[in-house]
Order: C-alpha cells, then structure tokens, then sequence
C-alpha cells in the first residue's frame, strides 16, 4: 500500500503526478492557510507532510502518530520544532540551492528601490506632482563603486556578493560564523567583524538565518553604528532584527532607508508604523518568488519527500538532524 501524505498547499499538476506515483495523497487546494481541524484530521493517517511555513512543534506532532517525514518546502526551517522533530526520529528536509540566485535577484532589486528611491518616486509620479524644473528633492544615491556589507555569507549571500562585485563594481565585506575563502579568492570579499562592517558599509544586506543566536541580531545599537546614509536590507526573518528599533533609526534618520522583504508579523498589518515612513521599499516576503523557482522549490520538496518514505536518504535533509 502506497504511504500517505497530506499536502499543505497548492502545487503543480506535474509534481502532483510524480509524488502520486508513489503515494497515496491528500491535497490542500487552497491558497489559505489549512485550518488547524483539517490538519489534525490529515494528520491522523499521515505518513509524510509536505509544507512551506506551517509551524510543526511538539503539539501538532502528537496528533501524527505515523509521521516519518516532513518536507518544508523553503530554505528557512524557523517553523519546524528541530528537537521535536528529533526525539520522534522524523526526518525533516528542505529546499536549498535552487533558490539561491532569485532570492539575490531579489535583494538587488531592494538595494536599487532604495538607494534610488524607486518606489517613493512612483507615487510621485502618479500622484502628478512631476513638474518642471528642480530635481534635486529626488536625489539618491549611487550603488555602483560603494561598499556593500552582507551578514550571513551562506549560497545566498555569496549570489549577492557576485552581483555586487562583477556587476556593480563593488567593495565587499562579510561577517560570517566561518571564513569563505572561494568567496575572498573569487570576489575579493573581504571577512571582519559585524562591528566593523556596520561601520563602513553603505549598504548592510542581512542574510542569516532565524535561530536563538540570530534573534534581534540587529537593533539600536547596530544601528546607532551604521553609516547615516546607510540603507538596510532584510531578506532573511522578521525576527532577526529589533524592528521598533529599525522604526525608530528611520525615523530619526540614524540611517537612510531599509528594504524589507520579511516582518516580525506576516501578512504586515495594514496600521504598522513601517507603512508610513516614505524612507522604506516593503515587499511581501516574495524572496524566492518566480514560478520558476517555485516551481523548482516544489519539485525538490516533492523528491526529498518521497526518497524519505521508500527509506532512501534524501538529498536535503535539515543539517541539525545529521549530527
Ligand atoms: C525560504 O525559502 O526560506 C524563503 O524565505 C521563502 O521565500
């Protein structure tokens, strides 16, 4: 008998087909979150979970006795319960790699809206208040030939610092738990401390992912230290920067501008204070989103979930369960 699984979210026919070929499956069509009934439901005769933010703890996991494997569809597992997961010696896996180069495209796309004002403009323009005559106001600043500054040199980091470098022209510094030396050699980035870095860079991109030693990693301090014409780039978690801090140093103009793909709180309420201040670019955590990717993303979480249930130890399997 096929093992079964219940999927938490819309996926391609294609890769549908392929995970039924060795599956029996339950599909969640909609593109809402899956209600906490239906998942306990599922979750009663499941096998294998497939997922992309959906937070597994210690509580859902009791109410999935025959769970082996959960395969989270993203790079990030924040949501995952690691030492839950552990003590049930279920497999949990992800999606690295694939996203890698969308998600850097991303944080480019990011650093030009703010330096260079983009989306402020627009609303300029369409508002009609484009008139002749000075420009000044609407001045940025230039990416090319400045200093970029990445915390968390992992896949991705190193994407943005190739596009910074053979792209933009760009000086590239790193802080990171270990050196990078391809990334010296081939970039010329250079490693220092978080502290330094804060200080000579014209634009911090954050890239680490969420863990208890990450959390709030940047706040007033960090911030008190940057560059006033600095612009700061969050495309990692909400939760790894102190945001009323950030609130505060861009209202008070302790640094220049943020571009934010990711929130303490997603969806981010329509009355959060960050939506009033002119000086930010906010996207809807869409880092990894071109159908592409996705679709790539998908079709890694539907192999890494069927190798686990045929007991054939998948490609990705999350790095804390190795050890
Ligand atoms: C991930 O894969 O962790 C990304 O945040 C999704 O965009």
């Amino acid at each position: 008998m096929k093992p079964r699984v219940f999927i938490a979210k819309p996926i391609p026919e294609e890769i549908l087909d392929f995970i039924g070929q060795h599956c029996a499956i339950d599909l969640w069509k909609s593109d809402d979150p899956v209600p906490e009934q239906v998942l306990r439901e599922k979750l009663l005769e499941a096998e294998g979970l497939l997922i992309s933010g959906l937070r597994v703890d210690e509580q859902l996991l009791n109410q999935a006795p025959k769970l082996r494997v959960v395969s989270s569809m993203s790079v990030g597992y924040n949501h995952l319960d690691i030492a839950a997961l552990k003590k049930r010696g279920i497999i949990a896996t992800h999606t690295p790699g694939v996203l890698d180069d969308t998600v850097a495209d991303l944080i480019f796309a990011l650093i030009l809206a703010a330096a260079r004002r983009i989306s402020e403009l627009d609303h300029y323009v369409r508002a009609g208040n484009w008139k002749a005559g000075r420009q000044d106001p609407l001045f940025g600043i230039d990416v090319h030939h400045s200093v970029l500054g990445i915390i968390g040199m992992g896949r991705i980091g190193e994407a943005v610092a190739r596009r910074a470098r053979l792209g933009f022209g760009m000086d590239v510094l790193y802080s990171n738990r270990t050196r990078r030396p391809e990334a010296e050699a081939e970039l010329g980035a250079r490693y220092c401390e978080m502290n330094e870095l804060l200080e000579k860079a014209d634009f911090v991109v954050l890239m680490v992912p969420l863990t208890e030693q990450t959390q709030r990693l940047i706040g007033q301090e960090q911030f008190a230290r940057m560059k006033p014409t600095a612009v700061f780039i969050n495309a990692s978690r909400g939760q790894t920067v102190d945001e009323q801090a950030l609130i505060e140093a861009l209202r008070n103009q302790t640094i220049r501008s943020a571009g934010l793909d990711v929130f303490e709180e997603e969806p981010l309420p329509a009355n959060h204070p960050l939506m009033t201040l002119p000086n930010t670019v906010l996207v809807p955590h869409i880092g990894s989103a071109t159908a592409q990717t996705r679709y790539d993303m998908a079709m890694l979480a539907a192999r890494n979930l069927v190798s686990a249930l045929q007991g054939i130890k998948p490609d990705h399997v999350i790095p804390e369960l190795l050890v």
